[in-house]
């Protein structure tokens, strides 16, 4: 049990002292994610999102994992851009993924900003990782709009490999 103590907290200080992977700007135009059931509003307590996100495996070396996740939460006490919540990823693939969403203020007007997140393991090589990150501006549309589809398309990636 000691032993076990002592080598998560070296694993512990052996991630904190690795340099963080600096993201890199990405716009792929054959990958993108797609949205669907999207419902948002504001309340006095604040704004909050509802939605599903997938999308299909894509590419090699790395193969980013095929997922689909339902997102929900709200701003938290800090108002909007706090931090990501974790979605529930609800299919039975085989793959070490996560997939995080928070609303951000929106660039303009009084629209809804959604920030997605994607980070996954390569399952046959369990020191990487990789990760995602888009964004998309929609709308408050709960209770005067029908639920929206749309893409989000990431800008962000880094990796661990
Ligand atoms: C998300 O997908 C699940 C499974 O297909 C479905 O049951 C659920 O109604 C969907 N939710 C939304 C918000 O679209
Ligand atoms: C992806 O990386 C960002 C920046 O480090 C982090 O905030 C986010 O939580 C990561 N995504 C996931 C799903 O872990
Ligand atoms: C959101 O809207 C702002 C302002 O119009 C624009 O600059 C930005 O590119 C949009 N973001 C996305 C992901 O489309």
């Amino acid at each position: 049990m000691l032993f076990n103590i002592a080598l998560i907290s070296s694993l512990a200080a052996a991630v904190i002292a690795a340099p963080a992977p600096v993201p890199q700007t990405t716009n792929n135009p054959t990958y993108s994610w797609d949205v669907t059931g999207w419902s948002a509003g504001c309340a006095r307590a604040g704004c909050y999102y509802d939605f599903n996100i997938t999308a299909p495996a894509h590419g090699t070396n790395p193969t980013v994992p095929a997922f689909s996740a339902y997102c929900s939460g709200s701003e938290n006490g800090f108002g909007l851009g706090g931090d990501y919540r974790a979605c529930n990823i609800f299919d039975d693939l085989p793959a070490n993924r996560g997939v995080v969403a928070k609303l951000l203020p929106a660039p303009t007007g009084s629209g809804a900003h959604i920030q997605v997140s994607l980070q996954w393991t390569d399952l046959e090589q369990a020191s990487t990782y990789y990760n995602y990150t888009g964004h998309a501006n929609s709308t408050y549309n709960q209770f005067v709009a029908p639920l929206q589809s749309f893409k989000i398309t990431p800008t962000e990636f880094f990796g661990v490999a």
